[in-house]
């Protein structure tokens, strides 16, 4: 699909400059003979004016225009006497136009065997038999093998450009479409694991739910178990279904964000009442330190995003935190933003798997994950923090010493 759109893309691009380049080109050249044949013609004209004036002073038609300059050639005729300085095939050329041409004043081009000429005239009487003729003719062969030169280079130019113009398009459709390519191949992943993360909880809730049903005779109480199976499953699957609604709206861009001016330090007091008797449940420990110079930071923000923001890291905290362990939530200054960080004791990041934790359906060590009920995620909450957090201008990282040796999030928010 790509490659057509590459191509369709090139080809456009060769046309308009095409178009653009013929337009030009035609337009230039045009003036440029314009300007060159009106200066020829001025300057017949001029001779043609100094001829008359000679004949007229003199009446000696054989003398006239001996001063005319190499190159330019004169056929004047009156009261039945005449003249013809020219070239012998210029001479019959000449002849053939006084007569066949219209009377009156006109500039023509005339092409003879060897050269080219431009031509004024004035034929005065009668169409075919003029009394009265004066021709000066140039000889512009000089002037006409420039005009051709630059039709020449025009051509081949254009053909030079034309061919470079398709090696550019192909090469800045490339550079356009790449990231529009990797974001339409992150979108089919998107979705192939989307459907296969549905599919897992869709196909417990329909076996446990077979099972149930297959026991006519027996009652409620008695198949607790793979009802209870399915109903855990529907809430995972309502999660992960939510999860991929946030997602696919922060994708298209269709999720505002509510600002407000907030107080962290509040924000991160309230996880205490929330998130304490969850954590404490789990036998960890929880711990809020908030700096002095952190007390008063206000951003402006999203509430509830920032709140569900702490819950995803709260969550992941909780869950790869053996009991006995400890998550501290601290709040400080860093310059001009503010530091939050969750850090736990828990089970740790290896170094390579890092970098991955904020992919979409990332989750290290999937045999272990998805055996424990408890931490069986779909590796989407940190998708959804990293976007909450770049929705508020901020940074989020993840450090981790190793396996086994805790965890620590780490988000920066601008401050006002
Ligand atoms: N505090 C942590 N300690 C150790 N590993 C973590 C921690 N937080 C995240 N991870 C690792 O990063 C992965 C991705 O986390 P994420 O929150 O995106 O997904 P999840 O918790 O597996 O599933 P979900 O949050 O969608 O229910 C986790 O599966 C886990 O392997
Ligand atoms: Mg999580």
């Amino acid at each position: 699909m790509f490659q057509k759109v590459r191509t369709r893309i090139a080809l456009l691009s060769l046309a308009l400059v095409l178009i653009i380049y013929t337009i030009s080109s035609f337009a230039i050249y045009t003036i440029v003979r314009q300007v060159v044949l009106r200066q020829i013609d001025a300057r017949l004209h001029g001779l043609a004016r100094a001829v008359v004036e000679q004949y007229d002073e003199t009446g000696n038609i054989a003398a006239t225009g001996a001063f005319l300059p190499h190159g330019t050639y004169l056929f004047l005729a009156t009261d039945g006497a005449f003249i013809l300085r020219a070239p012998s095939n210029l001479e019959s050329a000449l002849w053939s136009i006084a007569n066949h041409a219209p009377i009156g004043t006109h500039y023509v081009d005339l092409k003879t065997s060897t050269s080219h000429y431009r031509v004024f005239y004035i034929l005065q009487g009668r169409q075919g038999h003029p009394n009265n003729i004066l021709m000066i003719a140039a000889d512009d062969h000089s002037e006409v093998s420039v005009l051709r030169r630059l039709k020449t280079v025009i051509f081949f130019v254009g053909i030079a450009g034309m061919a470079l113009s398709t090696l550019a398009g192909f090469y800045l459709a490339q550079r356009v479409l790449r990231p529009i390519r990797s974001a339409w191949q992150r979108q089919l992943e998107f979705v192939a694991d989307a459907s296969h993360e549905l599919r897992t909880p869709l196909a417990v809730i329909q076996s446990n739910l077979d099972i149930a049903m297959g026991h006519t005779d027996e009652s409620v109480i008695d198949n607790l178990e793979w009802l209870n199976n399915a109903h855990s499953e529907t809430r995972r699957l309502s999660k992960l279904v939510q999860d991929l609604l946030t997602l696919a709206r922060s994708d298209s861009e269709k999720v505002p964000l509510q600002l407000t001016v907030l107080s962290l330090a509040e924000m991160v007091e309230r996880v205490q009442d929330l998130y304490g008797g969850i954590v404490e449940m789990a036998g960890i420990e929880l711990e809020i330190q908030i700096s002095p110079e952190a007390e008063s930071l206000q951003i402006r923000g999203d509430a509830d995003r920032l709140q569900q923001l702490l819950l995803i890291l709260l969550d992941n905290a909780r869950k790869f935190t053996p009991s006995g362990g400890r998550i501290t939530v601290r709040l400080s200054k860093l310059r001009s933003t503010a530091l939050l960080q969750v850090a736990d004791t828990g089970r740790g990041i290896a170094a390579e798997d890092l970098p991955r934790v904020f992919d979409r359906f990332f989750t290290a060590d999937l045999s272990r994950t998805r055996d424990d009920e408890d931490i069986g995620g779909t590796g989407l909450g940190l998708s959804i923090a990293e976007w909450i957090v770049e929705k508020h201008r901020g940074k989020i990282t993840m450090s981790s010493p190793g396996l086994g040796q805790g965890a620590t999030v780490s988000v920066e928010l601008p401050t006002i």
